[in-house]
């Protein structure tokens, strides 16, 4: 078992870009459903993924809604087949807005794994602080990760992401334990409400373009996935040298989790030049140049000295304008 703060042993990384059990990296740039079908059945421990949301970003054809949950229904019916038996699906979505009215994804894809046999495991919100800011309703500040699993006999390695509790002194205070410390030496379970990666995520690359070259992750890709979120996933989830997929993998975030945790991973994604920068992070990481936000760094918190946690000078003038 690994946890938050082990590091693997480095192993000798092997591209290749059809499936090959003998590698543990694969770079597939083809079409997400051709693909799966040419995939042997009962393979992936884990399949993560942030569809497109049908949204009209660079790398999608906005459709009609109901054409968008047919396409992605036929994926969900493939990604069961290729997942193992004790294996995961996990499914991270926010919401399709169309004319100012907000459809929240997950609750179109819930009943979609349901029909083909998965069990759901955690509905995980995934809050992060900063994004667009609404003004015909409340700002959007969280998204979802439905985590199914096939079966009931499934992988789940708590030990390996636990988080430091904040009260690690407390004590039973009666029962036959009493006096004795009531938490656990190894931290607590994270829960389903996930904010690890809130500052440097949110201004970096939940769609900001203006300030998306601050976050240490940053590529050209305008979504992907912060490596950290991936990471948790993959370590309670899955065990040394199981395989993981991501369907739509982008610029290779799920598959640099992967391996920097000693899996095998495997991303498909229509767009050559993602497949390309996915293979120059691997490099990088590989010659230790790839940047990587530490897995449980803290979250930052404003001091209230910094100028952006101050009340800028015009208003206070105006306050003390209007108190006159
Ligand atoms: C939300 S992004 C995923 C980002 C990814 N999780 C990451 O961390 O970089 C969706 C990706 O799906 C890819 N995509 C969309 N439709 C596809 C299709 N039919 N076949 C393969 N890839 C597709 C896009 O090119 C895009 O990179």
């Amino acid at each position: 078992m690994n946890s938050l703060f082990d590091s693997v042993e480095e192993k000798k990384i092997i591209i290749t870009y059809n499936f090959d059990k003998d590698s543990n990296a694969v770079l597939s740039n083809n079409d997400t459903l051709e693909t799966l079908k040419s995939l042997p059945e009962n393979t992936f421990k884990l399949i993560i993924s942030s569809p497109p949301y049908n949204i009209g970003k660079v790398y999608e054809k906005e459709v009609d809604l109901k054409d968008y949950l047919n396409w992605q229904s036929e994926i969900i019916t493939e990604m069961f087949r290729v997942c193992s038996f004790d294996g995961s699906i996990v499914w991270q979505v926010g919401n399709y807005v169309d004319n100012g009215e907000v459809f929240p994804l997950d609750i179109y894809f819930y009943p979609m794994f349901k029909n083909v046999g998965m069990k759901l495991r955690n509905r995980i919100v995934w809050h992060f602080d900063h994004g667009l800011h609404a003004n015909k309703r409340f700002s959007g500040r969280y998204e979802v990760l439905l985590w199914f699993t096939k079966g009931n006999d499934y992988t789940f390695n708590l030990d390996s992401v636990r988080v430091p509790s904040k009260y690690p002194g407390k004590r039973h205070y009666k029962g036959n334990k009493i006096g004795l410390p009531s938490g656990n030496p190894l931290g607590k379970n994270p829960s389903d409400f996930w904010t690890l990666i809130e500052q440097e995520w949110e201004d970096g690359i939940i769609d900001i373009p203006n300030v998306k070259a601050n976050h240490p992750e940053k590529t050209e890709h305008p979504c992907s996935f912060p490596i950290e979120l991936i990471e948790r996933c993959v370590l309670a989830l899955t065990n040394e040298n199981d395989w993981v997929l991501d369907p739509f993998g982008g610029v290779g975030s799920s598959l640099i989790a992967s391996i920097k945790r000693g899996r095998r991973g495997m991303i498909i994604d229509k767009e050559k030049q993602y497949i390309e920068i996915t293979k120059k992070r691997i490099e990088q990481f590989q010659n230790g140049t790839l940047k990587i936000r530490p897995l449980g760094k803290p979250i930052h918190k404003p001091t209230g000295k910094e100028k952006v946690s101050q009340l800028p000078i015009e208003w206070l003038n105006n306050q003390e304008e209007n108190s006159k």
